[in-house]
Protein backbone atom coordinates (compact mmCIF):
# COMPACT_ATOMS: atom_id res chain seq x y z
CA UNK A 1 0.00 0.00 0.00
CA UNK A 2 1.27 3.55 -0.86
CA UNK A 3 0.19 6.83 1.59
CA UNK A 4 -0.22 8.56 -1.42
CA UNK A 5 -2.45 6.69 -2.98
CA UNK A 6 -5.10 6.51 0.72
CA UNK A 7 -4.43 10.48 0.42
CA UNK A 8 -5.89 10.63 -3.57
CA UNK A 9 -8.75 8.13 -2.57
CA UNK A 10 -10.04 10.14 0.12
CA UNK A 11 -9.60 13.49 -1.90
CA UNK A 12 -11.50 11.75 -4.65
CA UNK A 13 -14.58 11.54 -2.09
CA UNK A 14 -14.10 7.16 -2.32
CA UNK A 15 -14.33 5.34 1.07
CA UNK A 16 -11.60 3.58 2.95
CA UNK A 17 -11.11 -0.06 3.92
CA UNK A 18 -10.40 -0.97 7.30
CA UNK A 19 -7.28 -2.71 6.03
CA UNK A 20 -6.28 0.96 4.44
CA UNK A 21 -7.42 2.75 7.59
CA UNK A 22 -5.33 0.24 9.88
CA UNK A 23 -2.28 0.11 7.53
CA UNK A 24 -2.41 3.69 7.91
CA UNK A 25 -2.58 4.11 11.44
CA UNK A 26 0.61 1.62 12.01
CA UNK A 27 2.57 3.24 9.45
CA UNK A 28 2.16 6.15 11.13
CA UNK A 29 2.59 5.26 14.67
CA UNK A 30 5.89 2.96 13.56
CA UNK A 31 6.94 6.45 12.07
CA UNK A 32 7.10 4.95 8.23
CA UNK A 33 4.52 7.70 7.13
CA UNK A 34 5.69 11.64 7.25
CA UNK A 35 3.63 14.29 8.93
CA UNK A 36 3.41 15.96 5.84
CA UNK A 37 0.88 13.05 4.02
CA UNK A 38 -1.04 12.41 7.29
CA UNK A 39 -1.63 16.18 7.10
CA UNK A 40 -2.99 16.36 3.92
CA UNK A 41 -5.06 13.01 4.42
CA UNK A 42 -6.38 15.02 7.39
CA UNK A 43 -7.62 17.90 5.26
CA UNK A 44 -9.20 15.34 2.63
CA UNK A 45 -11.25 14.14 5.94
CA UNK A 46 -11.79 17.65 7.10
CA UNK A 47 -13.40 18.53 3.24
CA UNK A 48 -14.87 14.97 2.34
CA UNK A 49 -15.90 13.40 5.75
CA UNK A 50 -15.96 9.10 6.86
CA UNK A 51 -18.63 7.22 6.66
CA UNK A 52 -20.11 5.59 10.08
CA UNK A 53 -17.81 2.39 8.83
CA UNK A 54 -15.26 4.47 8.31
CA UNK A 55 -15.12 6.08 11.32
CA UNK A 56 -15.29 3.22 13.46
CA UNK A 57 -12.62 1.58 11.52
CA UNK A 58 -10.27 5.43 12.44
CA UNK A 59 -10.96 4.85 15.56
CA UNK A 60 -10.28 1.27 16.53
CA UNK A 61 -7.06 1.61 14.33
CA UNK A 62 -6.01 4.46 16.71
CA UNK A 63 -7.10 2.18 19.84
CA UNK A 64 -4.93 -0.74 19.34
CA UNK A 65 -2.12 1.72 18.81
CA UNK A 66 -1.36 1.81 22.24
CA UNK A 67 -2.55 -0.22 25.62
CA UNK A 68 -6.04 -1.19 26.17
CA UNK A 69 -7.05 -1.53 29.81
CA UNK A 70 -8.92 -4.98 30.36
CA UNK A 71 -11.86 -4.74 33.34
CA UNK A 72 -13.36 -8.43 32.53
CA UNK A 73 -12.40 -9.75 35.94
CA UNK A 74 -14.43 -6.68 37.84
CA UNK A 75 -18.02 -7.91 38.00
CA UNK A 76 -21.04 -6.09 36.61
CA UNK A 77 -21.62 -3.86 33.55
CA UNK A 78 -19.11 -0.99 33.99
CA UNK A 79 -20.29 2.58 33.05
CA UNK A 80 -18.12 5.17 32.80
CA UNK A 81 -19.36 9.36 31.13
CA UNK A 82 -17.20 11.70 29.03
CA UNK A 83 -18.21 15.50 28.54
CA UNK A 84 -16.28 17.07 25.66
CA UNK A 85 -15.82 19.93 27.70
CA UNK A 86 -17.25 23.14 28.86
CA UNK A 87 -16.55 25.79 31.77
CA UNK A 88 -17.36 25.16 35.41
CA UNK A 89 -18.02 21.39 34.41
CA UNK A 90 -17.53 19.24 37.52
CA UNK A 91 -19.79 16.70 37.02
CA UNK A 92 -17.86 13.92 36.75
CA UNK A 93 -16.92 14.58 40.60
CA UNK A 94 -20.41 14.45 41.83
CA UNK A 95 -21.57 11.67 39.45
CA UNK A 96 -18.82 9.20 39.97
CA UNK A 97 -20.34 8.51 43.54
CA UNK A 98 -23.73 8.61 43.10
CA UNK A 99 -23.89 5.91 40.66
CA UNK A 100 -20.82 3.73 42.88
CA UNK A 101 -23.08 3.83 45.69
CA UNK A 102 -26.34 2.66 43.55
CA UNK A 103 -24.09 -0.67 42.68
CA UNK A 104 -22.80 0.08 38.89
CA UNK A 105 -18.99 0.03 38.77
CA UNK A 106 -17.20 3.54 37.50
CA UNK A 107 -13.93 3.14 36.28
CA UNK A 108 -13.07 6.57 34.74
CA UNK A 109 -10.10 7.71 32.79
CA UNK A 110 -10.53 11.32 33.32
CA UNK A 111 -8.32 14.37 31.80
CA UNK A 112 -6.54 17.47 32.89
CA UNK A 113 -8.40 21.17 31.75
CA UNK A 114 -6.12 22.41 28.57
CA UNK A 115 -7.28 26.32 27.07
CA UNK A 116 -10.69 27.49 28.31
CA UNK A 117 -11.78 24.30 29.88
CA UNK A 118 -11.18 22.21 33.29
CA UNK A 119 -9.92 18.78 33.63
CA UNK A 120 -11.33 16.38 36.37
CA UNK A 121 -7.90 15.72 37.52
CA UNK A 122 -6.85 18.73 38.21
CA UNK A 123 -10.18 19.15 40.49
CA UNK A 124 -9.35 16.25 42.56
CA UNK A 125 -5.67 17.18 43.04
CA UNK A 126 -6.70 19.94 44.69
CA UNK A 127 -7.89 17.69 47.80
CA UNK A 128 -4.85 17.39 49.93
CA UNK A 129 -2.98 14.19 49.04
CA UNK A 130 -5.09 13.00 46.15
CA UNK A 131 -3.40 10.58 43.70
CA UNK A 132 -5.07 10.06 40.46
CA UNK A 133 -1.93 8.07 38.90
CA UNK A 134 -2.76 5.13 40.53
CA UNK A 135 -1.35 1.51 38.79
CA UNK A 136 -3.78 -0.51 36.57
CA UNK A 137 -3.32 -3.13 39.40
CA UNK A 138 -4.82 -0.66 42.08
CA UNK A 139 -6.90 0.79 39.70
CA UNK A 140 -8.57 -2.54 39.28
CA UNK A 141 -8.84 -3.45 42.77
CA UNK A 142 -10.52 -0.33 43.94
CA UNK A 143 -13.10 -0.66 41.50
CA UNK A 144 -13.95 -4.12 42.48
CA UNK A 145 -13.85 -2.65 46.21
CA UNK A 146 -15.53 0.68 46.17
CA UNK A 147 -17.51 0.69 42.42
CA UNK A 148 -15.36 3.88 41.49
CA UNK A 149 -11.75 5.17 40.65
CA UNK A 150 -11.11 8.26 39.29
CA UNK A 151 -7.53 8.38 37.75
CA UNK A 152 -5.33 9.73 34.94
CA UNK A 153 -4.56 7.35 31.65
CA UNK A 154 -1.65 5.07 33.34
CA UNK A 155 0.42 3.41 30.34
CA UNK A 156 0.23 4.55 26.06
CA UNK A 157 -3.53 5.25 25.47
CA UNK A 158 -3.72 5.43 21.86
CA UNK A 159 -0.30 7.13 20.99
CA UNK A 160 -1.88 7.58 17.24
CA UNK A 161 -4.37 9.95 18.60
CA UNK A 162 -1.99 12.11 20.50
CA UNK A 163 0.68 12.57 17.30
CA UNK A 164 -2.82 12.93 14.77
CA UNK A 165 -4.08 15.48 17.86
CA UNK A 166 -1.08 17.84 17.96
CA UNK A 167 -0.95 17.35 13.88
CA UNK A 168 -4.35 18.67 13.66
CA UNK A 169 -3.72 21.67 15.70
CA UNK A 170 -1.28 22.98 13.60
CA UNK A 171 -2.98 22.43 10.00
CA UNK A 172 -6.26 23.54 10.76
CA UNK A 173 -7.84 20.29 10.85
CA UNK A 174 -9.13 19.71 14.50
CA UNK A 175 -12.81 20.99 13.69
CA UNK A 176 -13.75 17.47 11.87
CA UNK A 177 -16.29 15.84 13.17
CA UNK A 178 -14.56 12.35 12.00
CA UNK A 179 -11.39 13.42 13.59
CA UNK A 180 -13.11 14.54 16.86
CA UNK A 181 -15.22 11.31 17.15
CA UNK A 182 -12.05 8.93 16.36
CA UNK A 183 -10.18 11.11 19.07
CA UNK A 184 -12.40 10.67 21.42
CA UNK A 185 -13.30 7.30 20.75
CA UNK A 186 -9.82 6.08 20.78
CA UNK A 187 -8.76 7.31 24.31
CA UNK A 188 -12.27 6.34 25.82
CA UNK A 189 -12.60 2.69 24.17
CA UNK A 190 -9.29 1.67 25.76
CA UNK A 191 -10.68 2.18 29.46
CA UNK A 192 -12.24 -1.32 29.21
CA UNK A 193 -15.76 -0.03 29.76
CA UNK A 194 -18.84 -1.80 28.82
CA UNK A 195 -20.90 1.02 28.48
CA UNK A 196 -20.99 4.72 28.06
CA UNK A 197 -22.61 8.02 28.62
CA UNK A 198 -21.63 11.13 26.34
CA UNK A 199 -22.30 14.78 27.85
CA UNK A 200 -21.90 16.74 24.45
CA UNK A 201 -22.18 20.55 25.50
CA UNK A 202 -23.26 23.18 22.88
CA UNK A 203 -22.99 26.70 23.21
CA UNK A 204 -20.43 29.15 23.42
CA UNK A 205 -18.43 27.44 26.04
CA UNK A 206 -18.38 24.21 24.41
CA UNK A 207 -16.49 22.67 20.94
CA UNK A 208 -19.83 22.62 19.47
CA UNK A 209 -20.74 26.11 18.80
CA UNK A 210 -23.80 24.80 17.09
CA UNK A 211 -26.89 21.72 17.89
CA UNK A 212 -26.47 20.62 14.98
CA UNK A 213 -22.60 20.32 15.18
CA UNK A 214 -23.42 18.93 18.19
CA UNK A 215 -26.04 16.17 16.98
CA UNK A 216 -23.74 15.33 14.62
CA UNK A 217 -21.22 14.54 16.78
CA UNK A 218 -23.25 13.00 19.44
CA UNK A 219 -24.21 10.18 16.34
CA UNK A 220 -20.54 9.73 15.48
CA UNK A 221 -19.94 8.73 18.88
CA UNK A 222 -22.73 6.49 20.00
CA UNK A 223 -22.47 4.86 15.86
CA UNK A 224 -18.82 4.07 16.56
CA UNK A 225 -19.85 2.68 20.47
CA UNK A 226 -22.61 0.61 18.73
CA UNK A 227 -20.08 -1.50 16.33
CA UNK A 228 -17.17 -1.59 19.25
CA UNK A 229 -20.20 -3.23 21.37
CA UNK A 230 -20.10 -0.66 24.00
CA UNK A 231 -24.15 0.15 24.80
CA UNK A 232 -24.19 4.33 24.70
CA UNK A 233 -26.61 7.06 24.99
CA UNK A 234 -25.27 11.00 24.28
CA UNK A 235 -26.96 13.78 25.87
CA UNK A 236 -26.87 17.11 23.94
CA UNK A 237 -26.26 19.71 26.91
CA UNK A 238 -26.33 23.62 27.35
CA UNK A 239 -23.08 25.22 27.53
CA UNK A 240 -24.55 28.96 26.60
CA UNK A 241 -23.22 29.68 30.13
CA UNK A 242 -20.79 27.65 33.00
CA UNK A 243 -22.37 25.02 34.70
CA UNK A 244 -22.87 26.06 38.20
CA UNK A 245 -21.59 28.85 40.00
CA UNK A 246 -17.73 28.22 39.87
CA UNK A 247 -14.79 27.96 37.79
CA UNK A 248 -11.46 26.68 39.02
CA UNK A 249 -9.83 23.65 40.64
CA UNK A 250 -11.24 24.16 44.89
CA UNK A 251 -14.01 25.81 43.99
CA UNK A 252 -15.43 22.86 41.95
CA UNK A 253 -14.41 20.87 44.35
CA UNK A 254 -16.39 22.75 47.45
CA UNK A 255 -19.65 23.44 44.79
CA UNK A 256 -19.53 19.29 44.22
CA UNK A 257 -19.33 18.59 47.69
CA UNK A 258 -22.53 20.93 47.67
CA UNK A 259 -24.31 18.66 45.40
CA UNK A 260 -23.16 15.94 47.26
CA UNK A 261 -24.93 17.45 50.26
CA UNK A 262 -28.15 17.80 48.06
CA UNK A 263 -27.58 21.98 47.99
CA UNK A 264 -25.40 23.11 45.10
CA UNK A 265 -26.85 25.12 42.12
CA UNK A 266 -29.70 23.18 40.43
CA UNK A 267 -28.11 22.94 36.85
CA UNK A 268 -25.84 21.00 38.56
CA UNK A 269 -27.46 19.18 40.72
CA UNK A 270 -30.30 17.87 37.67
CA UNK A 271 -27.55 17.28 35.31
CA UNK A 272 -25.80 14.98 37.74
CA UNK A 273 -29.11 13.30 38.97
CA UNK A 274 -30.09 12.78 35.10
CA UNK A 275 -27.12 11.40 34.06
CA UNK A 276 -26.46 9.24 36.67
CA UNK A 277 -30.23 8.25 35.50
CA UNK A 278 -28.89 7.05 32.15
CA UNK A 279 -25.98 5.59 34.25
CA UNK A 280 -27.83 3.37 36.18
CA UNK A 281 -30.10 2.13 33.31
CA UNK A 282 -27.27 1.65 31.28
CA UNK A 283 -26.11 -0.64 34.35
CA UNK A 284 -29.00 -2.69 34.36
CA UNK A 285 -29.56 -1.24 38.19
CA UNK A 286 -32.58 0.71 36.94
CA UNK A 287 -35.84 -0.15 34.19
CA UNK A 288 -36.49 3.22 33.55
CA UNK A 289 -35.26 6.75 33.81
CA UNK A 290 -37.83 7.92 36.55
CA UNK A 291 -36.59 5.20 38.62
CA UNK A 292 -33.62 5.48 38.18
CA UNK A 293 -33.64 9.42 38.98
CA UNK A 294 -35.55 8.92 41.72
CA UNK A 295 -32.86 6.88 43.05
CA UNK A 296 -30.44 9.31 42.30
CA UNK A 297 -32.27 11.75 43.99
CA UNK A 298 -32.36 9.00 47.39
CA UNK A 299 -29.00 9.04 47.58
CA UNK A 300 -28.31 12.12 47.04
CA UNK A 301 -30.79 12.88 50.16
CA UNK A 302 -29.65 10.81 52.47
CA UNK A 303 -25.99 11.17 52.40
CA UNK A 304 -25.08 7.53 50.33
CA UNK A 305 -23.42 9.51 47.71
CA UNK A 306 -21.40 12.35 49.95
CA UNK A 307 -20.36 8.68 51.82
CA UNK A 308 -19.18 7.32 48.67
CA UNK A 309 -17.17 10.43 47.91
CA UNK A 310 -15.49 10.49 51.18
CA UNK A 311 -14.64 6.59 50.23
CA UNK A 312 -13.20 7.21 47.12
CA UNK A 313 -11.06 10.48 48.49
CA UNK A 314 -9.97 8.04 51.36
CA UNK A 315 -8.97 5.14 48.90
CA UNK A 316 -7.01 7.83 46.60
CA UNK A 317 -4.81 8.52 49.52
CA UNK A 318 -6.51 12.02 50.09
CA UNK A 319 -7.99 14.20 53.37
CA UNK A 320 -11.97 13.14 53.42
CA UNK A 321 -12.55 15.85 56.02
CA UNK A 322 -12.55 18.40 53.25
CA UNK A 323 -16.00 17.10 52.99
CA UNK A 324 -17.03 18.56 56.65
CA UNK A 325 -14.37 21.33 56.28
CA UNK A 326 -14.38 22.84 52.65
CA UNK A 327 -11.27 25.50 53.96
CA UNK A 328 -8.94 23.00 54.48
CA UNK A 329 -9.28 23.29 50.48
CA UNK A 330 -6.34 26.02 48.46
CA UNK A 331 -7.66 29.12 49.33
CA UNK A 332 -6.84 31.84 47.55
CA UNK A 333 -5.47 35.40 49.31
CA UNK A 334 -7.77 38.03 47.68
CA UNK A 335 -11.65 38.42 47.07
CA UNK A 336 -12.03 41.01 44.27
CA UNK A 337 -15.41 41.78 42.79
CA UNK A 338 -16.12 42.43 39.98
CA UNK A 339 -19.09 45.19 39.34
CA UNK A 340 -21.70 45.71 36.95
CA UNK A 341 -21.16 48.83 34.72
CA UNK A 342 -24.89 49.05 33.90
CA UNK A 343 -28.59 48.02 35.05
CA UNK A 344 -30.93 45.65 33.13
CA UNK A 345 -30.76 41.94 32.30
CA UNK A 346 -28.18 39.48 31.79
CA UNK A 347 -28.80 38.33 27.91
CA UNK A 348 -25.49 37.08 27.15
CA UNK A 349 -22.39 35.22 28.67
CA UNK A 350 -19.10 34.90 26.94
CA UNK A 351 -18.42 31.50 28.33
CA UNK A 352 -15.31 30.95 26.87
CA UNK A 353 -13.62 34.63 28.10
CA UNK A 354 -15.09 33.33 31.85
CA UNK A 355 -13.08 30.23 31.21
CA UNK A 356 -9.72 31.96 29.73
CA UNK A 357 -10.32 34.18 33.21
CA UNK A 358 -9.96 31.65 34.97
CA UNK A 359 -7.25 30.26 33.08
CA UNK A 360 -5.31 33.83 32.94
CA UNK A 361 -5.75 33.78 36.90
CA UNK A 362 -3.80 30.90 36.99
CA UNK A 363 -6.39 27.89 37.30
CA UNK A 364 -5.78 26.61 33.74
CA UNK A 365 -2.97 25.83 31.32
CA UNK A 366 -1.87 27.57 28.38
CA UNK A 367 0.78 24.98 27.99
CA UNK A 368 1.02 21.32 28.69
CA UNK A 369 3.12 21.68 31.39
CA UNK A 370 1.86 24.96 33.12
CA UNK A 371 1.83 24.60 36.67
CA UNK A 372 -1.56 25.45 37.84
CA UNK A 373 -2.71 27.51 41.04
CA UNK A 374 -5.77 25.27 42.31
CA UNK A 375 -7.06 28.06 44.90
CA UNK A 376 -7.66 30.16 41.91
CA UNK A 377 -11.48 31.15 39.92
CA UNK A 378 -14.23 32.72 39.67
CA UNK A 379 -17.21 32.60 41.79
CA UNK A 380 -20.41 33.92 39.57
CA UNK A 381 -23.32 35.74 41.72
CA UNK A 382 -25.67 36.61 38.11
CA UNK A 383 -26.35 34.21 35.32
CA UNK A 384 -28.64 34.40 32.57
CA UNK A 385 -31.33 36.02 32.64
CA UNK A 386 -31.21 37.56 36.30
CA UNK A 387 -31.91 41.06 36.82
CA UNK A 388 -28.34 43.39 37.56
CA UNK A 389 -28.36 46.58 38.85
CA UNK A 390 -24.97 49.23 38.38
CA UNK A 391 -22.25 48.61 40.96
CA UNK A 392 -24.41 44.84 42.13
CA UNK A 393 -21.17 42.16 42.15
CA UNK A 394 -21.32 40.06 38.63
CA UNK A 395 -18.47 37.89 39.78
CA UNK A 396 -16.26 37.51 43.00
CA UNK A 397 -12.53 36.70 41.71
CA UNK A 398 -10.32 34.38 43.82
CA UNK A 399 -6.87 35.34 43.02
CA UNK A 400 -3.88 35.12 44.57
CA UNK A 401 -2.60 38.67 43.79
CA UNK A 402 -4.26 42.22 43.85
CA UNK A 403 -3.00 42.66 39.97
CA UNK A 404 -6.22 41.76 38.57
CA UNK A 405 -7.32 44.44 36.37
CA UNK A 406 -7.09 43.01 33.06
CA UNK A 407 -8.89 39.74 33.99
CA UNK A 408 -11.88 41.66 35.55
CA UNK A 409 -12.28 43.92 32.70
CA UNK A 410 -12.32 40.49 30.46
CA UNK A 411 -14.91 39.47 32.96
CA UNK A 412 -16.85 42.32 32.67
CA UNK A 413 -16.89 42.39 29.02
CA UNK A 414 -17.97 38.71 29.35
CA UNK A 415 -21.50 40.13 30.62
CA UNK A 416 -24.16 41.55 28.37
CA UNK A 417 -26.74 43.22 30.25
CA UNK A 418 -29.57 44.18 28.07
CA UNK A 419 -33.17 44.81 28.40
CA UNK A 420 -34.86 41.83 28.37
CA UNK A 421 -34.48 38.24 29.43
CA UNK A 422 -32.85 35.85 26.77
CA UNK A 423 -34.98 32.81 25.35
CA UNK A 424 -34.51 29.98 27.53
CA UNK A 425 -32.47 27.10 26.41
CA UNK A 426 -33.47 23.58 27.96
CA UNK A 427 -30.04 22.38 30.35
CA UNK A 428 -31.10 18.54 28.36
CA UNK A 429 -31.43 19.63 24.17
CA UNK A 430 -31.97 16.10 23.17
CA UNK A 431 -30.73 12.48 23.87
CA UNK A 432 -29.06 10.50 21.16
CA UNK A 433 -29.31 6.52 21.37
N1 LIG B 1 -11.25 15.88 22.51
C1 LIG B 1 -10.46 14.92 22.02
O1 LIG B 1 -10.02 14.04 22.73
N2 LIG B 1 -10.14 14.95 20.68
C2 LIG B 1 -10.60 15.89 19.85
O2 LIG B 1 -10.30 15.85 18.69
C3 LIG B 1 -11.43 16.89 20.39
C4 LIG B 1 -11.76 16.85 21.73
Amino acid sequence: MRMVDLITKKRDHKALTNEELTWMIEQYTAKAIPDYQMSAFLMAVYFNGMTPEERSHFAFAMLHSGDVLDLSDIPGIKVDKHSTGGVGDKISIPLAPLVACLGVPVPMISGRGLGHTGGTLDKLESIPGFNVAESETQFKQQVQQINEAIISASGEVAPADRRIYALRDVTGTVESIPLIAGSIMSKKLASGTNALVFDVKVGNGAFMKTTEDARALAKALVGISKTAGVKSVALLTDMSQPLGITIGNSLEIAESIAILKNRGPKDVHDLTVALAAQMLVLGGKAASLEIASGLAEDALRDGRALNAFKQLITAQGGDASVVDDSRKLPQAKYRIAVKAAESGIVDQIDTNALGLAAMQLGGGRAKKDDILDLAVGLVLHKKLGTPVTKGDTLVTLHADTENVDAISNMVRNAYHIGDKAPKKTPLIQEVIR
